[in-house]
């Protein structure tokens, strides 16, 4: 995508410019989304106007003018060319999403931790999403195996969508969706004990959410996806670094790590992780 960015913009920037440009956007059904440094906000527009012409069925060009923030985790859009549009379709491994990139988070970059993790369910299990979204992870999986997923998100918006991505993967009797706060809804008697794999994909918060995490795993144990922000000055560290930091959180819980790896790069210096865990009670 890097590349391709810079070959559309070839000629409509100077050289100097063209060094500039942030390496990638995201593509999400029709629309697009782009960073765009302070130094050629100037040439916003002619950026997404060449973006909007050059892809096909595109309808909308958005400038992300924050990173992602708040418990909702948005981001501040601005259309810089095309519609003001800011619902789409999205499709993945055959499933379909509809996603409102203003009110509800959405990332087409956790595509392949998607598609990894729902290759490790079995069939006949209970999962809890505790930060769901509009329900990616969710549905992937209960499209690939007979299980029953509950998802969790205390947006509004998210949780409206993923009774709607349910519902038109057919998978209303698979995936069940709960507006709230995870800690709330899990303190519930209703899932003490009872789950079999519990995601936590909100890697700012998800150590707070340990023990209610644990709390609703089966008397036999349970499965974690756990992800975390780590701070390293190298790429080799992370892992290592992500592990001991597992291991530390879970101190008094017995445990194995089955698996850790990068997820993505935030931010200089600071990477997304994920850990798979077995937690034996
Ligand atoms: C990083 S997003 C993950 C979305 C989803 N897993 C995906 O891949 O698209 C985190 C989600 O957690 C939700 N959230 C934040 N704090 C929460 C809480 N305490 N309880 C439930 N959901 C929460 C946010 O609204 C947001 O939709």
């Amino acid at each position: 995508m890097s590349k391709f960015l810079k070959k559309l913009l070839k000629g409509v920037l100077a050289d100097e410019e063209l060094s500039k440009v942030y390496s990638s956007f995201d593509m999400i059904g029709d629309i697009a989304i782009i960073k765009i440094p302070d130094s050629l906000l100037t040439k916003k527009n002619i950026i997404g106007e060449v973006i909007l012409q050059s892809i096909k069925n595109l309808k909308s060009v958005f400038l992300q003018r924050s990173s992602v923030s708040g418990e909702y985790r948005l981001r501040g859009l601005e259309v810089i060319a095309g519609d003001e549009k800011y619902v789409t379709y999205y499709r993945e491994y055959g499933c379909k999403f509809l996603v409102n990139v203003a009110t509800s988070y959405f990332s087409p970059r956790l595509s392949t931790e998607r598609l990894r993790i729902s290759n490790l369910v079995s069939p006949g299990e209970i999962v809890v999403n505790m930060f769901a979204g509009v329900g990616t992870f969710s549905v992937i999986m209960a499209k690939k195996h007979q299980i029953k997923v509950y998802n969790i998100d205390s947006n509004l918006d998210a949780y409206i969508l993923s009774i709607i991505n349910s519902k038109i993967n057919r998978l209303k009797d698979r995936v069940f969706s709960i507006h709230g706060d995870s800690q709330e809804v899990l303190r519930s008697n209703s899932f003490k004990d009872r789950i079999d794999r519990v995601l936590l994909p909100l890697p700012e918060r998800a150590h707070e959410f340990v023990d209610i995490s644990i709390n609703c795993l089966k008397p036999s144990g349970g499965h974690l996806h756990f992800f975390s922000h780590i701070k390293s000055d190298t790429k080799s560290q992370v892992v290592p670094t992500s592990e001991a930091y597992i291991r530390n959180l879970f101190s008094k819980y017995n445990f194995e790590i089955k698996h850790t790896q990068i997820v993505r790069d935030v931010a200089p210096r600071i990477y997304q992780t994920v850990t798979d865990l077995f937690i034996f009670k």
